[in-house]
């Protein structure tokens, strides 16, 4: 099976330091990898490289066989990648589903900023990315919260918003960061179960997350990262029964 997403020999350093160091792995479509490790290990650092935001320091990465160097993060966004992120990242001044409808904006526009100016024609033009956006609501659970205002949504509300809206750009690779961060256990069950449905659509998911119950449920293969290396790869019960991972991750968390 081609992967979707390859990582080789890929590295970042920030003064001196690799937050990423020599890293290669490779992303299978349909499958829900995680990538874990401890605070300082490098997951976001990761993220922000494969998203385009930060540029490698050394090593490539490749979207379907192409390398994305020097590609902005709409035109990877383009390329079918999208994001949620670890802090969140909604408008408050806008209704819930305002929020989805400019994820959807994204993906045709160049930039946020133009899609944040440009709402307005969105709120009067176009119906189909208001049915769509309604329907990605109804699918992450919050169809009551349609045209309510994110400040009156719960936090765990909220983390479905954002996933709501980076579907809308209809990602065939989608990264969260941290999604059950700040959740209560109902919501990480319910975040588990929602990853896993994302999965069903045949999206490829790549989850950061500290919730280790969480990540051996859902996750087809995990990534260990320490210290911005590799310290693990395999399936959920594989890492689990790792000895350099339970010293190193497990046993110290
Ligand atoms: N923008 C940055 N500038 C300098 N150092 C950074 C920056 N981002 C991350 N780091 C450093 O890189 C390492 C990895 O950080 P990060 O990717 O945030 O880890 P994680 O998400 O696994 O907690 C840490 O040592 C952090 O201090
Ligand atoms: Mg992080």
């Amino acid at each position: 099976m081609n992967a979707i997403l390859e990582a080789v020999d890929l590295t970042k350093t920030f003064g001196g330091v690799d937050a990423v160091s020599q890293l290669s792995f490779a992303i299978e479509p349909g499958h829900v990898h995680s990538i874990i490790g401890p605070n300082g290990a490098g997951k976001t650092t990761l993220i922000n490289l494969l998203t385009g935001i930060y540029t490698p320091t050394a090593g490539r990465i490749l979207v379907e066989d192409s390398d994305t160097r020097g590609l902005a993060p709409y035109e990877l966004a383009r390329k079918g990648l999208g994001r949620t992120f670890q802090n969140l990242q909604i408008c408050m001044n806008m209704s819930a589903i305002e929020n989805v409808m400019v994820g959807r904006h994204l993906r045709l526009n160049r930039r946020f900023l133009s899609a944040l100016l440009h709402l307005k024609s969105v709120r009067a033009g176009d119906r189909d990315c208001r049915d769509k956006a309604a329907e990605l609501m109804r699918f992450v659970g919050l169809e009551r919260e349609i045209d309510r205002q994110p400040g009156e949504l719960s936090y765990g509300a909220l983390k479905r918003l954002e996933i709501a809206r980076a579907l809308a750009a209809e990602p065939r690779l989608l990264f969260l960061d941290e999604p059950a961060a700040g959740l209560n256990a109902n919501e990480t069950r319910d975040v588990g179960a929602l990853i896993r449905e994302v999965a069903a659509r045949g999206v490829t998911v790549v989850l950061v997350e500290h919730d280790m119950k969480l990540v051996m449920e859902v996750s087809d293969t995990v990534l260990v990262l320490n210290y911005g290396r590799r310290l693990a790869q395999g399936t959920p019960r594989a890492i689990q029964n790792d000895p350099d991972v339970v010293s190193a991750y497990l046993g110290g968390a």
